[in-house]
């Protein structure tokens, strides 16, 4: 199971919950710059051209704002957001009742869309380029088909792995946005944000060690600050002071870079039973008790970020910082 404090799937109550924190405008939307820009761009175009936005593909690892991006979106563009996921669309047919349903104009959300299958993606190529599906009606000799037309609407499709999706569905979306992890003066403004939203009081350099500590993922340091808040109510009076977060943050298991014990036993693992690597990914998920692609997904894209972590064609190597941090020896 996925203990750690970020999930590669929004199915926590709290996440619920953020939608009344989110930003609603790209006004709002703290970080992502030039993502924002550019789609500033499109958006003002789109609308005055009086059309539907060309299809977009957001990608990039988990938490960063993706569906919250799409969000804005349809709220800067002024439609409707429909929101489904590539797992849950399992034959042609339940794709064909959404897209029938959807007014013109309108975003169709499609988190996770690299897992859609084959036979429902081709459902969507002429559904993106053209707006039409074909259906096939009856079975046997007297089946037949038949073109519905589509209202023009927005596909926003979002993965954390642009690279599993299929050549000919990634070539149908005019706008590809990458989105990076954030910088710490970024997480540590919509820390402040989401506070004033909660009304919880949070002193500055609390909200830096938020921050600081949340793997430059805005859904992390929206977690952790609700939890620092669970201690500063039952253990103080309610005010989130430095020395407060940092006793809270210690017994959340997230040290000084944001690592968690999962990461800890992953790094640890690759140092103890492989002498630093390299070692293939399914050996290490194998060895810590992890799915390899949620290991890909969700903990790796940090760690390479940060330099902890090297992908070499033999697999994966831990670098000298792992052994700086856990204050070890590098070996020679
Ligand atoms: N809450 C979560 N992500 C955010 C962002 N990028 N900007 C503002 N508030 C947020």
């Amino acid at each position: 199971m996925d203990e750690r404090m970020v999930s590669a799937e929004s199915q926590f109550a709290e996440d619920a919950l953020d939608f009344s924190l989110r930003p609603s405008d790209l006004s709002q939307y703290i970080g992502q710059e030039k993502v924002k820009e550019n789609l500033r761009v499109f958006i003002e175009a789109a609308k005055m051209r009086e059309e539907a936005l060309d299809h977009v593909l957001l990608y990039g690892p988990p938490g960063l704002g993706k569906t919250t991006l799409s969000a804005i979106i349809a709220n800067e563009m002024g439609v409707q957001m429909r929101t489904t996921s590539g797992p849950a669309i399992e034959r042609p047919g339940d794709l064909a009742a959404i897209l029938t349903a959807l007014e013109p104009g309108d975003v169709l959300f499609i988190d996770e869309i690299h897992r859609l299958n084959r036979i429902v993606e081709e459902v969507l190529y002429p559904a993106m380029e053209d707006f039409c599906i074909d259906i096939v009606i009856g079975k046997g000799p007297t089946a037949r088909s038949v073109r519905l037309d589509l209202p023009p609407f927005t596909l926003v499709g979002a993965t954390t792995r642009a690279g599993l999706l299929s050549a000919p569905l990634r070539d149908r979306f005019g706008v590809l946005s990458r989105l990076e992890f954030y910088r710490e003066e970024e997480l540590a403004l919509i820390v402040d944000r989401t506070a004033e939203l909660l009304g919880v009081e949070i002193q500055g350099q609390a909200t830096n060690e938020i921050a600081r500590r949340s793997r430059g993922t805005p859904r992390i340091a929206n977690r952790l600050l609700r939890r620092v808040r669970d201690f500063a109510q039952v253990q103080s009076d309610g005010i989130i002071s430095e020395q407060l977060a940092v006793d809270a943050l210690e017994k959340l298991q997230v040290d000084r870079l944001g690592l968690d014990h999962i990461d800890h036993k992953l790094l640890m693992g690759i140092i103890e039973k492989f002498r630093g690597g390299p070692v293939g990914l399914d050996t290490i998920a194998a060895t810590i008790g992890e799915e390899a692609h949620t290991i890909e997904d969700v903990y790796e894209p940090y760690l390479l970020q940060i330099g902890f972590l090297q992908r070499t064609p033999r697999g994966r190597v831990v670098t000298a910082d792992v052994y700086h941090h856990f204050n070890m020896e590098v070996p020679k």
